[in-house]
């Protein structure tokens, strides 16, 4: 098993389109490293780098002590599964394991041992007999998964591997795969656009932004503290409200009333916006304590909560979770009420986190 070390990696194709522009990763041995960004902000490409799939511009790649940049993929021990899994068409389960090892010219003995193994982690007992043609889809991604794993790389490469399932199925296998990653201890690399599966699966998130990292840190540190104006609106469903203030005495006040307490280090004179969470924020009757004025734009129920899009001061799309019992109409007038917590809070221009 090996880390991972990244250094200003750089991809610019022969068109002159920069997918990749001087990334830094550093991937702990062991870790499950999440890659999100939206479409084409060079997630793929960094991870083909990472296989040998790609050459870089310029950069360094490190897989363990081992300087890979010349290795073609084969020799850079790292496993790859993809959004469509390529399995043979006309060979058994067994026989889809197999034939990575026996390529390898592994002996008949071990092909049999770690086929067995991969096929129990995976619970492909009942399948092991049948064609591709015969599994569903979620069957071929486990054994798709059980191919990648039956080589015991250094570490594994996803990308995008359960975008092709529905949405029950990507949850199980996203909860199988954490399972095996944390069995296993094997680095793995995952790509993915989808922020909930880039929430629930890895212990750091790199976000990706037009072939730049924009923050890297754990689930919790990126949902509390988005570095950026982008990470604060492509995290978290829905988004981070993004309130105009103005600072007075110290505090942050918005144009509809609501008075925020910064972190402290606020900076001087700048325009800000403070960040505040759906669930930061609280519709009330009109009047409550601590409530300030405001309307209801729309509420969408969703069983487990509501969603209320309020106008606050003017700026008509402002949301709040709430629990689902409580319930105002359209065009209500209410009061909205900041419920506790420290807003994070950015530089207009600079778009960056300032405190
Ligand atoms: N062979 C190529 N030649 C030129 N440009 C390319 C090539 N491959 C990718 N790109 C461009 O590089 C950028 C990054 O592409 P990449 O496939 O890495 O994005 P991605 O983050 O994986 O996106 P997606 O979520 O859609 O898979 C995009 O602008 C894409 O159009
Ligand atoms: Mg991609």
């Amino acid at each position: 098993m090996a880390g991972i070390e990244v250094t200003a990696l750089h991809k610019r194709y022969p068109d002159g389109t920069v997918a990749v522009d001087h990334v830094d990763l550093s991937i702990g041995d062991g870790e499950l490293f999440v890659m999100l960004g939206p479409s084409g902000c060079g997630k793929t490409t960094t991870l083909r780098a990472i296989a040998g799939l790609e050459r870089q511009t310029t950069g360094d790649i490190r897989i363990g002590d081992t300087l890979v940049n010349d290795l073609p993929p084969a020799e850079r021990d790292i496993a790859m599964v993809f959004q469509f899994y390529a399995l043979y068409p006309h060979l058994r389960t067994r026989d889809n394991l197999a034939f990575p090892l026996r390529a390898e010219g592994l002996p008949k003995s071990e092909v049999h041992k770690r086929v067995e193994e991969a096929a129990r982690l995976m619970r492909l007992g009942p399948l092991m007999d049948r064609r591709p043609r015969r599994l569903s889809g979620g069957e071929q991604q486990r054994v798709a998964l059980a191919r990648a794993l039956v080589r015991r790389p250094r570490a594994f490469l996803m990308d995008e591997p359960l975008t092709n399932l529905d949405a029950e199925l990507r949850a199980d296998m996203r909860t199988e795969i954490k399972h095996l990653q944390g069995q296993l201890g094997t680095t793995m690399v995952y790509v993915t656009h989808d922020q909930v599966e880039a929430m629930s699966l890895g212990h750091r998130i790199a976000i990706l932004n037009k072939g730049r990292v924009e923050q890297i840190g754990t689930p919790l540190e990126v949902y509390d503290r988005p570095a950026s104006l982008f990470c604060a609106e492509f995290i978290g469903s829905p988004p981070m409200n993004l309130i105009e203030v103005e600072v007075v005495d110290g505090k942050l006040h918005s144009k509809g009333g609501l008075v925020l307490t910064p972190p402290p280090g606020l900076p001087r004179d700048r325009s800000l916006v403070a960040g505040v969470r759906p669930e930061a924020l609280e519709v009330t009757e009109p009047g409550a304590e601590g409530s300030v004025p405001a309307r209801v734009v729309s509420a969408e129920g969703l069983g487990d909560e509501v969603i209320y899009v309020v106008d606050h001061g003017g700026q008509r799309d402002v949301r709040v979770r709430m629990p689902p019992t409580v319930r105002f109409a359209t065009d209500a007038s209410v009061g909205l009420r900041h419920s506790g917590g420290t807003p994070a809070v950015y530089d207009v221009h600079t778009e960056d986190l300032v405190a």
